[in-house]
């Protein structure tokens, strides 16, 4: 081979470089996470997420107007309600906090697509992602919730549905009542393959759901299973999805490329809380240059085949250009 392939030719300078480079990130390919908490406080930082905050509704608009003008066009709104109950009322209430946020950010922002997180663990007062009986999530019950979530979702003005909850039969259960009520048009985004994650940590102290008692292993994913992820997706598709999700980003790369590979959707991966939070935290001691690692993991996450990210450092994107 050498000296006849000299692989360094290609990479002499930043303009050849540029040239030969294979992957990009566009901000048309990023969604951001938003947080809107019932409450007349503007906005409240999530400690364990530096430049990350729980916004009332005129915070979050504000917040994503500044983020819209710079070209952010996607946000997935997640709720924080002042009441949880064991059924999750909040959660499919016309009037929840979502639901409001919804209808504000609507007319707020006519051209943005706003996804939603469906799952009850934000407004369960147990903290689960289902209705609990005897210590177990059950599985039908729960969905049932989640469809009637993902409706008022659609009602209120949400172009994509997001389900995170990981019950069996949602996606399908959320395409039928869409269709029955005559929202055809609005899109799933599953969380299709969701690992069950210590990377969520960080996210359950923004959204106030930690589980108060066991864990979420029973319906998120072993991080050790790579085929059951691929079973996961296949049957989300099959079940309607339009679009679907691996998630946490980083520890499952490889996940992301066998989607990419498999599956002729597009493929989104969510940089996680965890994931985010560590890269904060070791450029605060100093110990990483952050926007060249920032920017180094979201391209990484692109080179694995995500077509979209979700990512809290759309908004450190932004706000820097
Ligand atoms: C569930 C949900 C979670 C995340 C998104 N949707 C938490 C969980 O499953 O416990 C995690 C997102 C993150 O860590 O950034 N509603």
């Amino acid at each position: 081979m050498y000296p006849t392939h000299r692989p360094r030719r290609l990479r002499k300078n930043p303009a050849i470089r540029s040239l030969v480079r294979e992957t990009h990130l566009d901000w048309s390919q990023l969604i951001y996470p938003v947080f809107v908490a019932e409450t007349s406080v503007r906005q409240t930082p999530v400690d364990s997420m530096p430049g990350i905050f729980q916004f009332n509704i005129d915070g979050v608009v504000k917040e994503c107007s500044t983020l819209y003008e710079k070209g952010i066009r996607s946000f997935l709104i997640f709720g924080l309600p002042e009441q949880k109950d064991e059924k999750a009322t909040s959660a499919y209430d016309e009037h929840g906090i979502v639901q409001e946020a919804l209808r504000r950010m609507r007319r707020e922002f006519p051209e943005a697509i706003l996804f939603t997180d469906v799952c009850l663990c934000e407004y369960t007062s147990h903290g689960h992602c289902g209705i609990v009986k005897d210590g177990i999530i059950l599985n039908d019950e729960s969905v049932e919730l989640l469809a009637r979530t993902s409706l008022s979702h659609a009602q209120a003005g949400a172009d994509f549905i997001a389900p995170s909850d990981m019950m069996d039969g949602r996606v399908a259960a959320i395409r039928r009542i869409l269709d029955e009520n005559g929202f055809s048009d609005i899109g799933i985004l599953s969380y299709a393959a969701k690992y069950s994650s210590a990377f969520y940590g960080p996210f359950r102290e923004a959204a106030h759901s930690a589980p108060q008692f066991g864990d979420r292993k029973t319906h998120q994913m072993d991080p050790a299973n790579r085929l059951e992820a691929l079973k996961e997706m296949q049957s989300d598709l099959e079940e309607g999805a339009d679009m679907i999700m691996v998630k946490p980003a980083l520890s499952y790369l490889d996940i992301i490329r066998e989607a990419r590979n498999r599956f002729d959707v597009p493929i989104a991966a969510y940089n996680v809380s965890g994931e985010y939070s560590m890269v904060k935290a070791a450029a605060k001691n100093g110990w990483v240059n952050e926007k060249v690692i920032r920017d180094e993991i979201l391209l990484s996450i692109r080179r694995a085949g995500a077509d979209i990210i979700i990512t809290y450092f759309a908004r450190d994107l932004a706000l820097e250009s």
